[in-house]
């Protein structure tokens, strides 16, 4: 078996992403944690609670040295909005600084940030007004951006400002499993639109305040394979990637949102991305189904021959990986990659989930695709969302009684990978040894 240094370019970015709600603890005052409350939201009634202890315990803080005594470099967090505004009248400062101490400690340690704005949790006030269905929502969101990048744009120029728009917008409003538990796709492509007048807006304020920042979104992409030669799927399969993969990010390139069934000029959104955010997880294949409305009539599945994830959550397709940075690659920007990674509390499919990714990328690197960072998701287990603590995604475990972290061995294999700002065929024998013979050209 011959050697081999997969490189990469010099000031790459490696890190890992979180976000407010999942990491902090007893966010009292959003939308997820009064659904938290309601019997049967969350897998086995599963609650946030502390989450990492991030607020409370200032965790953040052991995290963050975890993260840079591996030679991560950069860290993508985001910023709990209901935090900064706990009620529509109220600003709460004290947030505001808890949040720059972050900065500044990722600053201290060598770190750069990337900091997202809304990552699926909203103040409940808002959704006592009716949430993104709202159109006042999106001055409002306006407003917070305002508030909060004024405070922080001294310590942090990569902005997201909103995660998966497509997951949230479906996760909330069509297929329930998010607050308020909606099943309307009426009302999902209605929150879907105004995502991106939201988006537009914080990128004037933001490029108002801090001129030379760069904004972008992550957007989860995901591959869609028609699973039979029925011509209903093949429309199905259509559908679904103009209206999940497609609709938002065109929106923001041409300023023309079209989700076929709502289709409107929103001419403000035209050339709002500085960069592309990419959240990669996995392809699934899709066959048209009547009885499935929630799922806009389809069925989704994995291919057979891929291995799955531990809850079969996902399946380890690096190849979707490579059509998710072409399909990035269309709108002529730098990318992120602002999520990938696994559910693995064992930490073995982890691990060749991790370096076949970390391979597909530098494959695409060297095409010239002009990818910048990688974020792994994630750095800790976190809460993770309506499935609750029953997925592990942490380079490090948690157990959340305890708030004890367990270093998995993925820890050591990233930071090797971090550290060199390559991948070779030594560390891949290592630490994940089945996925050699995938890697290597014999
Ligand atoms: C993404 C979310 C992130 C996390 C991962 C597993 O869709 O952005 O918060 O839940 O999935």
């Amino acid at each position: 078996m011959p050697r081999a240094i997969f490189n990469f370019p010099s000031g790459f970015l490696w890190g890992t992403a979180t976000a407010a709600h999942q990491v902090e603890g007893n966010n009292l005052n959003n939308d997820w944690w009064a659904w938290e409350q309601g019997e049967g939201n969350i897998r086995n009634g599963d609650k946030s609670g502390k989450a990492c202890d991030w607020w409370a315990g200032r965790r953040w803080r052991e995290d963050f040295d975890r993260a840079s005594e591996t030679f991560q470099n950069a860290h993508r967090l985001s910023v709990e909005w209901s935090r900064v505004q706990p009620e529509p009248d109220r600003w709460d400062e004290t947030a505001l600084d808890r949040y720059r101490e972050m900065l500044l400690g990722l600053k201290e340690r060598g770190m750069i940030a990337m900091l997202t704005l809304h990552h699926f949790s909203n103040p409940q006030w808002l959704m006592e007004m009716g949430g993104w269905e709202n159109d006042e929502a999106v001055t409002l969101f306006g407003a917070f951006v305002r508030r909060a990048v004024q405070a922080l744009a001294p310590h942090c120029n990569l902005w997201v400002t909103i995660n998966e728009p497509n997951v949230y917008a479906t996760g909330a409003y069509l297929g329930g499993g998010f607050p308020p538990g909606r099943n309307d796709m009426k009302a999902a492509l209605k929150v879907l639109s105004n995502l991106v007048k939201a988006h537009a807006l914080a990128y004037q304020v933001i490029h108002e305040i801090q001129p030379n920042a760069q904004v972008g979104v992550a957007h989860h992409w995901r591959g869609f394979i028609a699973g039979d030669w029925n011509p209903l799927t093949r429309q199905a399969v259509r559908l679904y990637d103009q209206v999940f993969n497609n609709s938002f990010a065109q929106a923001l390139q041409t300023g023309w949102f079209d989700a076929r069934m709502l289709r409107e000029a929103i001419p403000q959104a035209k050339g709002t991305q500085d960069f592309i955010g990419l959240n990669y997880y996995t392809r699934e294949t899709i066959r048209f189904d009547l009885t499935r409305s929630k799922d806009m009539y389809t069925r989704r599945f994995f291919r057979k021959d891929l291995e799955l994830s531990e809850g079969g959550f996902l399946a380890n397709d690096p190849e979707g990986f490579k059509q998710c940075i072409e399909w990035g690659n269309r709108f002529g920007l730098p990318i992120y990659i602002t999520e990938n990674g696994a559910e693995d509390s064992k930490d073995d499919f982890r691990r060749k989930y991790l370096v076949e990714h970390v391979h597909q990328m530098w494959h695409m690197v060297n095409f010239n695709f002009p990818i910048k960072g990688y974020f792994h998701w994630s750095l800790v287990d976190n809460f993770e969302w309506e499935r609750g603590w029953t997925q592990r995604f942490g380079l490090w475990g948690l157990n959340e009684e305890t708030q004890a972290r367990v270093r998995r061995p993925s820890v050591d294999l990233y930071a090797e990978i971090c550290r060199a700002n390559a991948l070779s065929s030594e560390m891949v024998e290592k630490w994940a040894s089945a996925a050699l013979n995938r890697i290597m050209p014999v």
